[in-house]
């Protein structure tokens, strides 16, 4: 949520900047600004609001140049997104800029503090006050690096920051606390960004921060301390990450690349993990929690949107195929609700991003009482990634589209990695049966790329809803989180209201929605629920709803029912929930793009959301 960029170099920082708040956009893009220190010691701010090309458009690259330099892109939090609110954010003297993310909680009583002592602001931004804290301390220790750091100790809240000052104009200083930043350290050159995609260009020698510290960059390279003062001796890892991964490649959303790519990624996430001829299924991210997975008396999954109805298929399997008990927390309810949780539990944190502030929130709660916890993580490196107990990474590759899709697969394929490597110790399936799953497995790949080169079948059905006010989605079963996340895409992206709901539960109050205008995405494969979902078709014809059933390819029978159909392959139902996701991305991405909304970064969203 919000993206940072800081360089201190030999170039011109400021074009390295915008190419990396352009990489970062997916975070936030309410507004977007730059802020360097010129050859004359002059510090200047340029910031708009809207995109980053926006204000790339109208910025004096000739004014706005030095070795020196600091942006952001912004998702707001306190303050409307306008070209004022918009970071970098100067303190009252002009000495400080800062661009931040994150929530500082306790900036109302600071501001009162700091007008008491002369100062006057110019926004309603919490990163403000922060600036004019740092000037504050600045004023009293003529110490930049002192300045920040006693102003990050009286803040509460969250941040991750780069901030310059005008007075000392050979150092970056960067913090972090609850909001990841990451220091790229190349020849003669250090940059600093909130995510890997801003550094690759230029370096893979990378330090992470942890919460609680900061560090002084040079040209040379850096000084990491905590912020009590206490030096810190860390070296830097290597970026296990390719530029290509980060581009469009010729496609023209990062959704549509992302969706297409799924063959790819659903066989990264299972590749060298699983042996074909025993079915056995081996997760080495696991291995030294392995005892307590397999005598958990309860897992509890925790995570939030597209990777909660990943967990919701994963209490499925587990519950299924491990007999288990599985229970589903969104992060945010789970933090707060007092939960109770025992040292026999395990706890299962899904997230892509590995950084989003309530899951990261949940997995701590549960520590706190002992559990063991585990992540299904795909962002490498990421605090989720290392806080938790052991993990696995889903390996999807970076996902730049705002709206999940090859981590939601990913994440399931993940889970269900998780199952057949339980189900093998607990011996709650026969070993005929493993091996027939990871056949199975083996040709999920193949099964997408065919749902991928029939796209234009999807497309098609997308044509005649795309001007549709609402839509339904049911499914039973594996099928019900399908049904969840296929409305959750539609609406994010194409603004649409659309409801997931298990296909039963209809009668139950969404039936008043039905008339002539509702259409109604059934998940119908042809497995155990199949005459249920039949009946409950019936239902909804009688009421003249519009029916979409996404049905095996060779179902005749289901042409008799629905008016139109989105075919997808058979497989198990263990695996069904990665396939029948992929009509759902394609429908809900080609509605949007028809209703020419801006399909990789929806209205009010953000790709990583570190605030509560
Ligand atoms: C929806 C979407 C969000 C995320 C949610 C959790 O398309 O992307 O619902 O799934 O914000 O994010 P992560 O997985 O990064 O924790």
């Amino acid at each position: 949520m919000c993206g940072i960029v800081g360089y201190i170099g030999s170039k011109n920082s400021v074009p390295v900047i915008i190419q990396g708040l352009k990489r970062l956009e997916y975070r936030g893009y309410d507004s977007a600004g730059v802020s360097v220190i010129n050859s004359e010691g002059e510090l200047l701010v340029y910031k708009k609001a809207g995109k980053v090309s926006k204000m790339e458009e109208s910025l004096d690259l000739d004014k706005y140049s030095g070795t020196i330099g600091i942006g952001h892109t912004r998702w707001a939090t306190h303050g409307e997104p306008n070209d004022i609110n918009a970071h970098p954010h100067l303190d009252f003297d002009g000495n400080i800029v800062i661009v931040h993310n994150g929530i500082i909680e306790n900036y109302k009583a600071i501001k009162k503090r700091l007008s008491i002592e002369g100062f006057e602001f110019q926004t309603e931004t919490d990163t403000e006050i922060l600036a004019d804290l740092i000037n504050f301390n600045y004023r009293r220790t003529n110490d930049f690096v002192t300045a920040v750091r006693l102003s990050l100790v009286e803040v509460e809240g969250t941040y991750g920051l780069a901030c310059l000052c005008k007075s000392e104009p050979d150092k970056l200083v960067v913090a972090r606390k609850g909001s990841p930043l990451l220091i790229g350290v190349g020849d003669s050159e250090t940059i600093v960004s909130s995510d890997a995609a801003a550094v690759i260009s230029y370096t893979k020698h990378v330090i992470y921060l942890e919460d609680g510290e900061m560090a002084i960059m040079t040209k040379n390279g850096y000084q990491l301390k905590t912020i009590e003062d206490k030096e810190i001796l860390r070296d830097t890892e290597v970026l296990d990450l390719l530029l290509d991964e980060i581009e469009k490649g010729g496609y023209d959303h990062f959704m549509l690349k992302e969706i297409c790519e799924q063959p790819d990624t659903i066989q990264n996430t299972y590749r060298g993990r699983i042996n074909f001829d025993t079915g056995v299924a081996k997760l080495g991210g696991l291995d030294t929690v392995l005892d307590k997975i397999v005598n958990a008396e309860r897992f509890i999954i925790t995570a939030c949107g597209t990777a909660w109805h990943a967990g919701l298929v994963g209490k499925y399997m587990i519950e299924q195929y491990c007999r288990v008990p599985v229970e589903v927390e969104y992060a945010s309810e789970f933090r707060y609700r007092n939960p109770i949780i025992s040292p026999r539990d395990v706890v299962i944190a899904i997230s892509q991003s590995g950084e989003t502030l309530d899951t990261l929130a949940a997995l701590r709660e549960a520590k706190k009482f002992g559990a063991t916890t585990i992540g299904v993580v795909n962002v490498i490196g990421s605090t989720i990634a290392r806080e938790v107990d052991a993990g696995t990474y889903i390996h999807a590759g970076p996902e730049i589209g705002v709206a999940s899709t090859k981590a939601f697969t990913s994440q399931i394929m993940s889970l269900a990695l998780i199952t057949m490597m339980l189900a093998k110790y607990k011996n709650t399936i026969p070993d005929s049966t493993l091996i027939q799953l990871s056949q199975e497995l083996l040709a999920i790949p193949a099964k997408i790329l065919k749902m991928v080169e029939m796209k234009e079948k999807y497309k098609l059905v997308a044509e005649s809803f795309k001007n549709a006010k609402n839509f339904l989605y049911l499914g039973r079963g594996f099928n019900f989180p399908v049904a969840l996340e296929g409305a959750l895409k539609l609406k994010e992206i194409s603004y649409i209201h659309a409801e997931g709901y298990p296909a039963a539960e209809m009668k139950h109050g969404p039936i008043a929605l039905i008339d002539e205008n509702m259409p109604v995405v059934f998940i119908a494969p042809h497995d155990g629920t199949y005459d249920k979902i039949i009946s409950n078709i019936e239902e909804v014809k009688a009421r003249k709803g519009r029916i979409i059933a996404l049905a095996y390819e060779d179902d005749e029978n289901i042409k008799n029912y629905a008016d139109y159909i989105l075919p997808v392959p058979k497989t198990s139902p263990l695996f069904a929930s990665i396939l029948n996701i992929i009509p759902l991305q394609f429908l809900s991405y080609y509605i949007a793009v028809m209703r020419e909304c801006n399909v990789d970064q929806p209205r009010n969203l953000a790709k990583s959301v570190t605030v509560e």
